[in-house]
C-alpha cells in the first residue's frame, strides 16, 4: 500500500550534492550507473512510487546541474524541481526548505532522504506518515544496530555499551513543514548529521522511532553500490 491522502500535501526533498568522498569513485555515487543509470533516477522513482502525488525537490551541487539536465534528456527521465545545494547536507536541506512556498498549507508533511539510499519501500514510507498522524514531531525509520558497540573516550580509552540500546537511523525522515522550517532557521551544529538532530535542537525531540529496511542501507563506502544493486 502507497501513503497520500489527498487533502494533506506531502512534499519529498532528495538531497544529492555530496560529493561522495567516502565511496571514492570519480563521479559522486548518487551518479553513478545501477542497472545502467543514475542512482538517484531510482532513488526519484521510489519516492514517487512509494508517495503518489509527492512534490519532489531534488539538491543538486551547482557543478552538476546542466549534467543532470543532459542525463535526464538521454535517458528520458522527468526531473523534478531542481534547488542548487550547500558544503554540508544541513545546508542542503536549507535551501531546499526555502525553496517551497512560505504560503505553503501549514498542515503540509515534509520527507527528507538521502539520494545515496535508493530502495525506500511503501511500507516505510506510510509507517512514517502514520506515525505524524498520530502526532509526534517527527518520524525516522531505524534498524537495529548488529555491531558490537564502543564508546571511545577523548584520551582514546574506550567501554563497551549495550547495543540493543540504540539504533541505526535511515532517511526518508518526516516532519511538518512549519516545524522543520523553524527548526532549519537555527544556526548549523556539526552534531546536526540527520533532520532529527535539528528538530530535536529546537526543542522538538518526540520522534517516532518506524521499522527501517535492510534495502534502505546508504550507499556509503566501495562496494555497497553492489550490495544496493543486488537488493534492487
Ligand atoms: N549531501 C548533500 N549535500 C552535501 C553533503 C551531502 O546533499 N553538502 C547528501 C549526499 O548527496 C547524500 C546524503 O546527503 O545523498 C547523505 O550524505 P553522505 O552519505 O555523507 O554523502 P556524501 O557527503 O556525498 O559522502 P561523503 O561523506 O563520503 O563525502
Ligand atoms: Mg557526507
Amino acid at each position: 500500500m502507497a501513503v497520500g491522502r489527498a487533502d494533506i500535501k506531502i512534499y519529498a526533498i532528495i538531497v544529492a550534492a555530496g560529493s561522495g568522498s567516502r565511496f571514492g569513485a570519480q563521479l559522486p555515487k548518487q551518479f553513478c550507473r545501477m542497472k545502467g543509470r543514475p542512482v538517484v533516477m531510482t532513488s526519484i522513482e521510489r519516492v514517487r512510487e512509494a508517495v503518489p502525488g509527492v512534490e519532489l525537490r531534488l539538491v543538486l551541487s551547482e557543478a552538476f546541474i546542466d549534467q543532470w539536465a543532459e542525463w535526464c534528456r538521454e535517458y528520458g527521465f522527468a526531473s523534478p524541481v531542481v534547488v542548487g545545494g550547500g558544503s554540508t547536507r544541513w545546508e542542503s536541506v536549507r535551501n531546499a526548505i526555502e525553496s517551497i512556498p512560505v504560503d505553503a498549507d501549514r498542515r503540509a508533511i515534509v520527507m527528507v532522504h538521502d539520494a545515496a539510499r535508493p530502495l525506500l519501500t511503501p511500507e516505510v514510507a506510510t509507517g512514517l506518515i502514520a506515525a505524524l498522524e498520530q502526532g509526534y514531531d517527527g518520524a525516522v525509520p531505524c534498524v537495529p544496530v548488529v555491531d558490537s558497540i564502543r564508546r571511545v573516550f577523548p584520551d582514546g580509552r574506550s567501554e563497551a555499551v549495550d547495543r540493543s540500546e540504540y539504533r541505526a537511523v535511515q532517511t526518508p525522515q518526516a516532519f511538518r513543514l512549519e516545524d522543520l522550517r523553524e527548526a532549519y532557521l537555527r544556526p548549523f551544529e556539526p552534531a546536526m548529521t540527520d533532520d532529527a538532530s535539528v528538530m530535536e535542537a529546537a526543542g522538538r525531540s518526540d520522534i517516532a522511532l518506524v521499522d527501517g529496511a535492510d534495502c534502505l542501507m546508504k550507499i556509503t563506502r566501495p562496494g555497497d553500490l553492489d550490495i544496493v544493486e543486488r537488493m534492487l
